[in-house]
């Protein structure tokens, strides 16, 4: 991961000085470095230690970067990565021209790597992330979305550049396709888990561990995992407190509305899907030879559910 982190520093430069200083801010900032992660606990599970691998791994760590300051102006956040978002900084305009230099300089890294096989699983990664945003747009303020559908975009929105982190490992690795496919399902599985965790901090975490507003979801009239279970759950009147919340993201009755997530159980379902989910990712690398690496996987899959940041 140093080495990764030496990339991501050698790669973020651009003679243009505002780019410079969004990108080392937010980049700056840390966060918790995932998907690298699993390129590099992946490739090195199956055997590969070329350097294409710190390359491909500050690749996904890229986009993902850019994701976020895109997701950051789409959902109006103020805060990440325990700082004052780069939209509340330098206003939304500088955060979506830095994104688009950021996956810009993502594909750039692509093309050096030089294969065609890499270039395609991250292109496709990266036209479903921007889909998974754009559906989810779609689903704001509608109170009848059903599970189905918000499956469908977090599995777009997030698992898929965990699907695609960990599907470069064994693409890395030249292993057999039926290994690759079990490597991005795990990805697919973690991300899943990890997003309805995601969904659930937004009711109970703590902004200060998290490094992010709690809120944010029901500000925004998002219907997440936790409002439909507990809509699904509640009393007639509960149901229809939750309906306008998410039809005009009332905030004021977060206090109100978290109380009856609770009390429907809403939060313990939410928490037994991503239980569910991290359970289908450990049985991907379960069968794995045992190793370091594998072992890293393993408790990736515990530490995605068990987390508060
Ligand atoms: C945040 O991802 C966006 C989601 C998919 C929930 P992370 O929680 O991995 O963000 P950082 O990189 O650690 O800040
Ligand atoms: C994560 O979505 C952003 C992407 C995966 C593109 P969210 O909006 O749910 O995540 P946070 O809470 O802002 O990190
Ligand atoms: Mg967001
Ligand atoms: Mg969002």
């Amino acid at each position: 991961m140093q080495r990764v982190d030496a990339v991501i520093r050698e790669r973020l430069s651009s003679r243009v000085a505002l780019i410079d200083q969004i990108s080392h801010y937010i980049v700056g900032a840390g966060g918790k470095r995932i998907r690298p992660r699993l390129v590099l606990l992946f490739s090195q599970a199956l055997g590969f230690e070329g350097p294409e691998r710190h390359e491909l791994a500050a690749i996904v760590e890229f986009i993902h970067t850019a994701t976020l300051l895109h997701d950051d102006v789409v959902d109006e956040s103020s805060l990440r990565r325990g700082r004052a978002t780069a939209n509340a900084v330098f206003g939304n305009a500088a955060s979506v021209l830095v994104g688009d230099f950021l996956y810009s300089r993502a594909f750039q890294m692509m093309v050096s790597v030089g294969s065609m096989r890499v270039l395609q699983v991250l292109a496709d990664a990266t036209n479903v992330i921007a889909e998974g945003e754009v559906l989810q747009l779609m689903n704001m303020n509608d109170p009848d979305l059903t599970v189905e559908d918000y499956l469908r975009v977090i599995r777009f929105k997030t698992a898929k550049l965990f699907e695609a982190s960990a599907r470069l490992g064994a693409v890395l690795a030249g292993s057999p396709p039926d290994i690759e496919e079990r490597c991005a399902d795990y990805g697919r599985s973690l991300g899943t888990a990890f997003q309805l965790v995601d969904d659930l901090l937004d009711y109970e975490g703590d902004a200060k561990e998290l490094g992010k507003n709690i809120g944010d979801d029901l500000r925004e009239g998002k219907p997440t995992l936790p409002l439909l279970i507990a809509m699904e759950r509640g009393s007639e009147s509960e149901r229809q407190l939750i309906r306008g919340a998410i039809e005009h993201g009332e905030v004021q009755r977060l206090p109100d509305i978290v109380d009856i997530v609770r009390r429907t159980g809403a939060l313990d379902a939410t928490r037994e899907a991503a239980l569910r989910e991290a359970e289908l990712a450990r049985r991907c690398v379960e069968p794995m030879q045992p190793s370091q690496a594998r072992s890293a996987l393993l408790e990736l899959c515990v530490r995605a559910v068990h987390r508060s940041s």
